[in-house]
């Protein structure tokens, strides 16, 4: 029997099954500093071992990890748990001490019901989903793919729980909760819409990420990485930074070491995820097309406070960097490696191309396009229906009316062509 997850969350697991008289042989854990767990061996090559039980508390991490295994799954009940015999559980998932399942329940694969969670009749739990501690769903609930309830909420019967929501410690959830919110308190409002799982990996089989630029937008973009982690579906790991101007092994503040340039960043073996934190557009283009290693990937990373009026209107290309507050409406489309950097407003149609920087506190009204490479100042606005090309520079705090030309700087309200 193995473990795939060095943690915590593994610590309970070997308590379970140690309770039915099942020894633990090794676990796996691409961290390679840990050696041991609990006194059993860590090891860090997976070479098909099996059955396994995954052991990694994050929903999104865990599925990422089960996909990549293809091998015999265990389901795990501890002895004092109680399971209808007429429930359904799918394999991989453990459920812990004191925890109970009642009759007609069906629950999907590698979920995690946690201990002294309860379950009740005809509830159907899709894949991934962790019910936290004392957490309790009443009957005829249903929960999507790898949703996140918290600790003591508690779900009134038949609601519509959507895939990848978190919901709240201690929340009372009266009422059906959509795709991907995040949603808390007594009545459960939705606060925000964590996007991050549907969104930000998709370009990314690891969570080890880094971020070249180690300046100021790097040290933003690492707090940003914390930020979605604290928030839950994710847990990135930053393994550092990489700067062509930065000696190797420079400390960036609390979040990581300089680990080399270009070259090195090309000749990284592991898979690697990658931010390009730089903020100028033509820069960001161009350190992007000397990225010529196949192990990098290229996530967007989304703030969790970010919000979209619709989701089934928004699309996004890979490599964006959204930072916190900002809001989209309908029918926006981001292209890829785009920087938002905080509080950005996009309203319906927009259309936003690629290696773009928008400052904090840009707004776009509806039905603004923005080419390729353009760099908007901090409080900038483009009113509505206005065509912006490419490399285009707008100062802080101006109105851009009409129609811009291309490779030019535009300054003031409204604003107008500025000559150096
Ligand atoms: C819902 C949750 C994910 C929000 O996390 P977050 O986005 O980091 O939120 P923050 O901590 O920044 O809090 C934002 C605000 O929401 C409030 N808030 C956060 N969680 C809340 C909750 N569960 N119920 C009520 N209010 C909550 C905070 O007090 C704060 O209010 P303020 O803006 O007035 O100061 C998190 O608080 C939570 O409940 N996680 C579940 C933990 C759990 O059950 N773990 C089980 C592990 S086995």
């Amino acid at each position: 029997m193995y473990l795939y997850g060095a943690s915590g969350h593994a610590k309970v697991i070997i308590d379970i099954l140690n309770a039915s008289g099942i020894e633990v042989e090794a676990l796996f854990d691409d961290d390679v500093s840990i050696k041991e767990l609990l006194s059993i061996p860590v090891k860090h090559q997976w070479n098909g071992e099996s059955p396994i039980v995954v052991s990694v508390g994050n929903n999104h991490s865990r599925k990422q990890i089960a996909e990549k295994l293809k091998c015999e799954f265990i389901t795990v009940a501890h002895p004092t748990a109680v399971v209808s015999p007429h429930a359904a559980i799918g394999e991989g998932t453990v459920i812990m001490q004191g925890a109970i399942i009642q009759s007609d329940v069906t629950m999907g694969r590698h979920c995690i019901l946690n201990t002294g969670a309860s379950i009740d009749h005809e509830c159907v739990i899709g894949d991934y989903v962790h019910i936290s501690p004392q957490a309790t769903l009443c009957g005829n609930v249903q929960v999507g793919e790898g949703a996140w309830i918290g600790a003591s909420a508690v779900v009134i019967p038949g609601v519509k729980i959507g895939k990848w929501c978190t919901i709240g410690a201690g929340s009372v959830v009266v009422s059906d909760i959509p795709d991907g919110a995040i949603a808390y308190g007594n009545p459960c409002r939705i606060k925000s819409y964590n996007v991050t799982p549907c969104l930000d990996q998709r370009f990314s089989s690891t969570n080890r990420i880094a971020i070249y630029g180690a300046g100021g937008l790097g040290r933003e973009v690492a707090g940003g990485i914390q930020r979605i982690n604290k928030a839950g579906h994710q847990q990135w790991e930053i393994v550092g930074f990489f700067d062509d101007n930065i000696p190797v092994g420079t400390q960036v503040s609390h979040y990581g070491k300089v680990l080399g340039g270009i070259n090195e960043l090309n000749a990284f073996d592991e898979p690697l995820a990658l931010a390009i934190a730089v903020g100028s557009p033509k820069t960001r283009k161009f350190i992007y097309n000397l990225i010529k290693n196949e192990n990098i990937t290229f996530p967007n990373l989304i703030a969790p406070s970010f919000r979209i009026l619709d989701n089934k209107t928004f699309t996004i290309g890979q490599g964006n960097i959204i930072q916190d507050n900002c809001s989209v409406t309908c029918d926006v489309k981001i292209g890829d490696f785009n920087v938002f950097n905080g509080s950005n407003a996009m309203g319906h149609d927009v259309n936003v191309g690629n290696y773009n920087v928008m400052m904090p506190g840009v707004r776009l009204s509806g039905e603004v396009t923005v080419g390729d490479c353009n760099l908007l100042g901090v409080g900038s606005v483009v009113l509505q229906r206005v065509k912006i090309g490419n490399n285009l520079t707008l100062g802080a705090g101006s109105v851009m009316m009409t129609k811009p030309k291309d490779g030019l700087t535009y300054i003031g309200v409204p604003a107008k062509k500025f000559d150096f």
